[in-house]
């Protein structure tokens, strides 16, 4: 034992020669994480993170049997499930962990909304966030359809629609979505480059901007904290902060374990892009409460067509959300900001009551 910690001990200095591992460790040392009543939002973005990580190592894994053709994808996902030792349980938790990962985003995304940590200095840091908003849901969007089923083929087939609603660009933006006049072989080729090699190479260099914030700029304290005159103390990043947060990440492991064998993902029946659309075609959840407020649409407003007005609306709103830390002058100025709170407080309610919505009332109103 003591000759093994000693081999321990020289491979370190040999590394720490050649790598400057010390500089890491006073890193460590130096970061602390503020305690206050506001404590437990901090967990998020590190829970985010664990599910992407997960997500690329099982979406590897997936690489090695998926066949990215119309002719094959839906037998090779077949294949995969039923004769592959743990097959099911890699594409189970792929499918799962995608869908946490979205939903602990939309709750770092409001906790650090709410607590205004987009003020001076943090700009870049929500800018890089909402990028990665952005690009999470088009993993989603992107990933539906390569198990090539018929609900997945459907659902593409509605969401590109609306993506040729936008004004001039939009017929140009479908083609380039769909890789042709409708959603077939081409499409899944092209959605499927975007998945395994364009939206990680971009999320990648995202990530590593927002983390290297984090770390440079060290955790915000809430405007609400600082009035009430400061946090309790802090607590060293390394190793109590992490030691939490991997507490954090293995009861998410737990429950993604436990949902991918409970209730494995499904596959349905291959697309038939001639066969008529299902009733009751639904896009993910994280895209309902959009997909609701279409519908809820009248035909024209102000005599545009209501599509057409509401994804600009979506647009619109999306940029405004993304210049947030710009347009809350009085938070930047260190002064109280009510209606921020209140333009967060509403995103929330109208993303929840129109994604309630969309599950609940009737499909053909
Ligand atoms: C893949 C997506 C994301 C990952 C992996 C991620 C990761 C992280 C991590 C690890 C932290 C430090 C701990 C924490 O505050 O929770 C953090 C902080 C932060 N994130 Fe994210 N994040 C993501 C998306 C977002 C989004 C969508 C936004 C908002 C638009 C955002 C805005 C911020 C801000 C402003 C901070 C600083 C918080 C503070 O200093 O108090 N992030 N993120």
């Amino acid at each position: 034992m003591a000759r093994l910690v000693e081999s321990l001990n020289q491979t370190l200095v040999w590394l720490d020669a050649r790598l400057g591992l010390a500089g890491l460790k006073s890193l460590a040392e130096k970061k602390a994480v503020p305690v206050h009543r506001h404590t437990i939002w901090y967990y998020l973005g590190g829970m985010t993170l664990f599910l992407f990580m997960v997500q690329i190592t099982t979406g590897v894994l997936l690489l090695f049997y998926y066949r990215p053709s119309a002719e094959e994808a839906f037998e090779s996902v077949q294949f995969l499930m039923a004769e592959v030792e743990f097959g099911w349980l890699i594409r189970s938790i792929h499918h799962w962990a995608a869908n946490l990962m979205i939903v602990t985003l939309f709750l770092h995304l409001f906790s650090v909304l709410l607590l205004k940590a987009y003020r001076p200095p943090r700009e870049i840091t929500w800018i890089s966030g909402m990028a990665l908003f952005g690009l999470a849901l088009a993993f989603g969007f992107t990933g539906y359809l390569l198990p090539w089923n018929e609900l997945s083929y459907f659902a593409t087939r509605v969401g590109t629609e609306i993506v040729g609603v936008v004004p001039v660009a939009g017929e140009f933006l479908l083609r380039v979505a769909r890789g042709g006049e409708d959603v077939s072989g081409a499409t899944l080729t092209r959605f499927y480059a975007f998945h395994v090699a364009v939206l990680p190479g971009v999320a990648l260099a995202f990530l590593g901007v927002h983390l290297f914030l984090v770390q440079k700029l060290g955790m915000s304290v809430p405007p609400s904290i600082e009035q009430q005159g400061g946090s309790r103390g802090s607590m060293p990043f390394f190793p109590n902060f992490l030691l939490r947060d991997l507490v954090g990440w293995l009861t998410a492991l737990a429950i993604l374990a436990a949902l991918a064998a409970f209730l494995p993902a499904e596959l349905g029946e291959k697309a038939d892009p001639f066969a008529p659309a299902p009733a009751g075609i639904m896009p993910e959840w994280y895209f309902v409460f959009m997909f609701q407020t279409l519908k809820y649409l009248p035909a024209h407003i102000l005599g545009i067509e209501g599509e057409v007005v509401g994804i600009l609306g979506f647009g619109v709103a999306g940029v405004l959300v993304l210049l947030i830390p710009f347009l809350d002058r009085r938070t930047a100025r260190g002064e109280r900001s009510p209606l921020f709170t209140w333009i967060g407080v509403g995103l929330i309610a109208f993303v929840v009551v129109l994604t309630i919505l969309g599950y609940t009332a009737d499909p053909t109103k």
